[in-house]
């Protein structure tokens, strides 16, 4: 089977699956095949066809990099590529590979056509990027063999195989290993459709009773991400088991979601915390990111990552050279008036 091992990272986000049952719920709830996959219409075209030309010729995938906001399917679609081209994947990620000499483990025990999964790609060391650079172009390994003068360099060749990189931070790919993959994805966030067929199908194999309105009122407040939907579906099982009969309606999804803070657009507690920041102590902004962290003592890496992405989608976000600010549709939203100057005024 494949031969899988999971780094634990120093991020605390992307902690160990083994480790937390909600981590293990979202493995076993992994699509498999592309025709599993909901949603991502045009990667998954793009990827369909990138597949079937590779295993028509017989030859191992072109490397592939997945880009986009924390839990759209980077992963998922990692061990789809795998899965789909019948080959093993190794798992590892940026900051797992601490020295040059781990990567060049790694890459000579790779059989022809196995996927290389780097999670976190932008994580990676100076010195161990410099080692994937000719393994990814020449599927080549050079070695340094001695010190000083008469240190020599001799190169192993590699077979054959396929890298598999996911970022939540493109930005921070360095130009030459992102000029390194022959195709690049970005995930976007899913449309409502998308969620409620997420939340349905994850409901129908934890072996959840929702009704329709249930499932659109879950997928609603998802925030596009099918991680989301599946955490709110498992809490809303809780809630409709301890306080209801156990079926999910919407009355029951509302009041769950409700209680852990979860708005009707999705927007949760740090989200708010965010935006309220910038409109109440900064007068609607611009302020920069890192006085908008220490305000709310959350990690600058969280914001960025995680609330920054869906504010800006929802329009309630702008970022400009000076700093972030506040929209009108987020004074909105927040029930707070907005004047022209960004300023709420005292009545
Ligand atoms: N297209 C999809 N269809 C159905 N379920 C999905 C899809 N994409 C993701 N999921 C579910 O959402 C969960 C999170 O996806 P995944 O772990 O692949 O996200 P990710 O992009 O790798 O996130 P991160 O950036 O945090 O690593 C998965 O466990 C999977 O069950
Ligand atoms: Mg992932």
């Amino acid at each position: 089977m494949a031969d899988t091992h999971h780094p634990s990272t120093s991020s605390g986000r992307h902690l160990d699956p083994e480790a937390r049952p909600d981590d293990r719920v979202d493995n076993a709830l992994r699509p498999q095949k592309l025709t599993e996959l909901i949603g991502q219409d045009q990667v998954k075209e793009n990827l369909g066809i990138l597949i079937a030309a590779a295993r028509g010729r017989g030859e191992a995938l072109d490397h592939v990099l997945f880009y986009g906001p924390p839990g759209l399917g980077k992963t998922t679609l990692a061990h789809v590529v795998a899965n789909e081209m019948g080959v093993n994947i190794k798992v590892t990620s940026g900051p797992a590979i601490e020295r040059a000499g781990d990567l060049a483990a790694i890459l000579t025990n790779l059989r022809a056509g196995d996927v290389l999964f780097i999670d976190e790609v932008h994580r990676l060391g100076r010195a161990v990027e410099e080692v994937l650079y000719p393994a990814m172009e020449d599927f080549a390994l050079d070695i340094v063999i001695g010190k000083g003068p008469s240190a020599r360099s001799i190169r192993l060749k590699l077979p054959r195989f396929t890298v598999v990189g996911a970022t939540t931070r493109l930005a921070l790919v360095t130009a030459p290993l992102r000029a390194r993959f022959g195709a690049v994805y970005r995930l976007d966030y899913y449309d409502l459709e998308a969620m409620k067929a997420v939340v349905t199908r994850a409901a129908k194999l934890l072996d959840v009773h929702v009704d329709k309105d249930g499932v659109e009122e879950i997928g609603r407040r998802a925030r596009g991400t099918p991680r989301v939907a599946l955490r709110l579906l498992r809490r809303v099982r809780d809630y409709a088991q301890v306080r209801a009969d156990g079926i999910v309606t919407q009355k029951v999804a509302k009041e769950a979601l409700d209680l852990l803070q979860v708005d009707p657009l999705g927007l949760d507690d740090v989200d708010r915390r965010v935006l309220k920041t910038i409109i109440e102590k900064y007068d609607g902004g611009p302020v920069g990111l890192n006085t908008i962290a220490a305000s709310i003592s959350e990690e600058q890496d969280t914001i960025m990552d995680v609330v920054e992405p869906y504010l800006l989608q929802l329009g309630f976000l702008d970022r400009t050279p000076q700093g972030r600010v506040a929209t009108k549709a987020a004074y909105d939203h927040l029930g707070l008036t907005y004047t022209e100057e960004g300023q709420p005024r005292l009545l």
